[in-house]
């Protein structure tokens, strides 16, 4: 019998992802065993994601909006509103200032998500897992898409739903378990104001979005990226957009997020006091594409770990009655709907299924 090239490579791709899942310490465990090459699961397959087309006539840089008085001064607030809706449109993304969450928290969260991946190895296994029903308030992992993607993310995670119905605080690991119940009602109160900046930046009443359930699920990912032997092999987080309504990064020093905009991928530079808000799938579905949920990935970096807490506004593998599809008040005849109805949760295991690959998922939910 012949064996074709390709079936034995994706055989042996297979086996030894299976094997790298079994040690279920992840990229760390790897590293912590003193590797000094990217094993192939995770060698990038070519030097695609370069800059395409002419480089941009001015440097480019991430639009930064201070939330500073939006709740004292109209004019203020008007400002804003119009930031947020230019930022949205254009790039999908924004970093925010004075967005009301002390330093001193966002410090604790990520020391938080150091804390709960630097624990001891046998404590740490324990966690491991790919069943997401529920069962596992936290789950961790390596690769949430490890059997489907295409390349391995030099990262590993752990995922937590937090609203709604959090997690009895025993039922979260002790290095992260007060700081993400703390957190957590942070990001909730900033997404709900979020979502009210973006429901005007629509021209919607400013309850919109958090009428229709935006706000009601908050999944907390602490993503920890080792430091890599050969960052130029491999890839953080492969090119991707988020499957939700919208995400608030908080990432360390360390760096190494970029933004697809014009053409570019542009580096959001990290700062200690900010956090970087982006659209995602579900806000460009129901905005009928008015809002960009923009592809963004991580590279992999000598230096590590770097830590990042990604907030997620969504209900996650929840079963809920909300159905989503374009807004009603954004859609015309002459703009009609652009995407089916579907839920958090048929979008989320679509997206699921088919890993970060490169493309989109939205496609799938198209006219
Ligand atoms: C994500 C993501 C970026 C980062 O969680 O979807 O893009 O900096 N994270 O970890
Ligand atoms: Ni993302």
């Amino acid at each position: 019998m012949m064996i074709n090239m390709e079936d034995q490579q994706n055989y042996d791709r297979k086996s030894e992802l299976r094997s790298f899942d079994e040690t279920k310490t992840g990229v760390k465990g790897l590293v912590d065993s003193g590797i000094t090459t990217v094993p192939c699961i995770f060698i990038l397959p070519s030097s695609e994601d370069q800059n395409s087309g002419k480089k941009p006539s001015q440097e480019l840089s991430l639009p930064t909006i201070d939330l500073d008085g939006i709740n004292k001064d109209p004019i203020r607030r008007k400002e804003v509103i119009d930031k947020v809706k230019d930022a949205l449109e254009s790039w999908g993304f924004f970093q925010i200032v004075n967005h009301g969450i002390h330093d001193s928290i966002l410090e604790e969260m990520k020391k938080g998500v150091r804390g709960f991946f630097e624990q001891d190895s046998e404590v740490l296994k324990q966690c491991y897992t790919r069943d997401s029903s529920g069962k596992h308030k936290l789950v961790y992992n390596s690769n949430f898409d490890l059997y489907v993607a295409p390349v391995t993310n030099w990262r590993d995670t752990f995922y937590c739903l937090m609203a709604p119905n959090p997690p009895q605080p025993h039922q979260l690991p002790s290095p992260c378990r007060d700081i993400l119940i703390k957190y957590s009602k942070e990001v909730m109160n900033l997404g709900v104001c979020l979502f009210e900046l973006i429901s005007e930046a629509l021209g919607l009443s400013p309850n919109h979005l958090v009428e229709i359930g935006c706000a009601e699920g908050l999944a907390i990912l602490g993503h920890y990226y080792p430091s890599c032997p050969q960052p130029e092999l491999a890839i953080g987080t492969y090119k991707h957009t988020d499957n939700n309504f919208i995400t608030v990064l908080l990432q360390d020093h360390v760096g190494g997020l970029q933004v697809f905009h014009q053409n570019h991928w542009i580096d959001v530079p990290p700062n200690p006091q900010v956090l970087v808000v982006n659209a995602g799938d579900l806000l460009q579905l129901i905005s009928n594409d008015k809002f960009v949920s923009a592809q963004h990935k991580v590279l992999a970096n000598k230096v590590g770990p770097r830590v990042s807490v990604a907030s997620f506004f969504t209900t996650g593998k929840l079963q809920s009655l909300n159905v989503y599809e374009p807004i009603k008040e954004l859609i015309s005849e002459e703009n009609p709907a652009k995407y089916r109805s579907t839920t958090v949760e048929e979008y989320g295991n679509y997206f699921v299924s088919k890993g970060l690959d490169g493309t989109s998922a939205l496609l799938h939910f198209k006219i």
